[in-house]
């Protein structure tokens, strides 16, 4: 395997619009961002990955682009990223922006010239169809909810939305949209960025074409899934935009993919892959369901060990996965893998441990590193994330009573991980001297970074032994480059694995409250790491306590 930079590095995302507030509006910022790098750099995060901060109406909260040359004022000025990027530089940090062109906003002027002249060229760079009385193109559902036809403002044509009506769908099949799209990567790379995370990128590809498919559910539509199985040919755009762009500045990119089929993974994230790496969302999906939120179930200790286990072995090593247990899409990692009674600082740190330890690339999102928690929402009032308003309604609509579909949306929310960041244990929780756009978790008193620093068992403190043994040149090319091998595969509430390279690694968790026992298949030369002041051994086997997680050398 040819080495690449980013191979051993730790990413950690930010969610801009919560992560920091420099000018008391309530809402995050680029200067923010800046007066953290130096937290960053202490924590021992190499690569910074930021959800939107381009110009948008914030829809889908940055995630519909009105300007891709532009930072939305929002969150600062071209000369504050410019500056981020440099102070990034001088910490040997990379920054990398998020690449949202499956779409962009219905305020982008490319839309607007659509609308004032639907048959000319920017006509071309959308997915119009003539309107049919009161049939749609297509029965396709929107990811957040309803049909994914809605009217071209002005016209007698509807354009094609996969995700909200606000985030119109580009037409890759135009080559002056690619163009576009390629002109506008390679402008950022010039400007020094690491690369990109990419969102949403297996829809670019659409099957054409346009057919229905059997309707689903009782608004007799049907997932977009039935679609999607059908495109073929998404590795000809993927291919030309890693050459015309990516290649040749050696970029990271990372690619927002689910559904992969097994033969893609050589031709996506093998040597001279569409991407340098791609997310590992096998947990994330486990156990939802094609009804909705309402009806997913929650995912069971063996479930996340197999989910993550038949995920490496997926990838061997063809290529990197990016690991994570949360994102500024799911709920907080830490709500969903851990049962609420056994929630503690022992069983955030098994869960960190088991994650990070297993071969890829570490992703931390905001917060994770104090094991922030998820929101207890009282009322579907406090909620803005358009996906959850959404569920709410399929939830009702399925019969649920409303504070039914509260409970069961809350649990999946993704506003979850959107409260902002806990600094510390003043007032906000020290994100803002303002009003926080959104609630802050009262938890902050209790979980803060300011807090944590100073406590040599917190998660954070916890976190940072993990980077640092990840870095430790002693063990690095075995974490980085070692195969995995899971051990004791069957044994209920236990999840461990060999990392083996020029050194032989063993990560035991106890994934439940009780003790359990194991005997060590060889001696132990060191222990790396562990969660609890001591280890119970009884002649070459261990006493594990309740959640406890033990990295050791054999
Ligand atoms: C991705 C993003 C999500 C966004 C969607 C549409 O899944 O992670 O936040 O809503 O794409 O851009």
């Amino acid at each position: 395997m040819i080495k690449k930079w980013w191979h051993d590095k730790v990413a950690y995302q930010i969610y801009p619009k919560s992560f920091c507030d420099s000018n008391g509006d309530g809402i995050g910022d680029i200067p923010g961002i800046i007066s953290k790098l130096d937290y960053l750099q202490d924590l021992g995060v190499d690569i910074i990955w930021l959800s939107p901060c381009y110009s948008s109406p914030l829809a889908d909260q940055g995630y519909d682009i009105s300007d891709y040359y532009n930072i939305d004022p929002r969150f600062g000025t071209m000369e504050d990223m410019e500056h981020l990027i440099a102070e990034a530089k001088k910490r040997n940090m990379y920054i990398l922006m998020d690449l949202v062109v499956n779409h962009c906003s219905n305020e982008h002027e490319w839309f607007k010239k659509a609308c004032a002249d639907p048959d000319g060229k920017y006509g071309n760079f959308f997915y119009l169809r003539d309107k049919d009385g009161d049939k749609l193109p297509t029965n396709w559902r929107s990811y957040f909810g309803g049909s994914v036809w809605e009217d071209l403002p002005g016209t007698n044509k509807q354009y094609l939305h996969l995700f909200h009506k606000k985030q119109p769908d580009l037409n890759w099949e135009n080559p002056e949209v690619r163009e576009e799209i390629y002109k506008n990567i390679n402008w950022w790379l010039e400007k020094g960025l690491g690369g990109f995370r990419i969102d949403a990128i297996i829809n670019i590809k659409k099957a054409l074409p346009f057919r229905d498919y059997t309707p689903d559910r009782e608004d007799g539509l049907c997932s977009l899934d039935n679609m999607l199985k059908d495109a073929v040919g998404v590795g000809d755009f993927l291919s030309e935009m890693r050459d015309r762009t990516f290649k040749k500045y050696d970029a990271f990119s990372v690619g927002e993919v689910f559904n992969e089929k097994p033969e893609d993974i050589p031709v996506f994230i093998g040597e001279d892959g569409y991407f340098s790496s791609m997310f590992d969302f096998s947990a994330e999906v486990c156990g939802k369901s094609g009804k909705g939120w309402y009806d997913a179930k929650p995912v069971t200790p063996d479930e996340y060990k197999n989910c993550r286990f038949d995920a490496q072995a997926r990838i061997g090593d063809t290529g990197f996965l990016s690991n994570i247990i949360e994102n500024h899409d799911e709920p907080r990692g830490v709500n969903r893998y851990i049962s609420d009674e056994d929630r503690s600082d022992q069983s955030k740190k098994m869960l960190a441990a088991l994650s990070f330890m297993m071969r890829g690339i570490p992703f931390i999102y905001q917060g994770q590193e104090l094991g922030m928690e998820n929101l207890e929402f009282t009322s579907i009032e406090q909620v803005d994330d358009i996906a959850t308003l959404d569920e709410y309604q399929v939830a009702l609509d399925a019969g649920l009573s409303p504070e039914e579909a509260l409970k069961a949306v809350a649990k999946f929310s993704r506003d979850n991980a959107r409260t902002p960041m806990q600094w510390d244990n003043t007032e906000h929780a020290g994100f803002t001297t303002g009003t926080p756009w959104l609630n802050v978790n009262p938890n902050y008193t209790r979980i803060n970074a300011a807090t944590q620093q100073n406590d040599a068992d917190s998660v954070l403190r916890f976190y940072k032994k993990l980077i640092a043994l990840r870095k430790n040149e002693e063990y690095k090319n075995t974490i980085v480059y070692g195969s995995l091998e899971p051990v004791w595969r069957d044994r209920h509430n236990l999840m461990a694995y060999y990392r083996k390279g020029d050194k032989t690694l063993l990560v035991i968790g106890n994934y439940q409250k009780e003790e359990q026992t194991v005997g060590l298949p060889a001696p132990y030369k060191n222990v790396l790491l562990n969660n609890y002041d001591d280890l119970k051994e009884t002649d070459n086997a261990i006493k594990l306590y309740g959640y406890q997680v033990l990295i050791l050398e054999l």
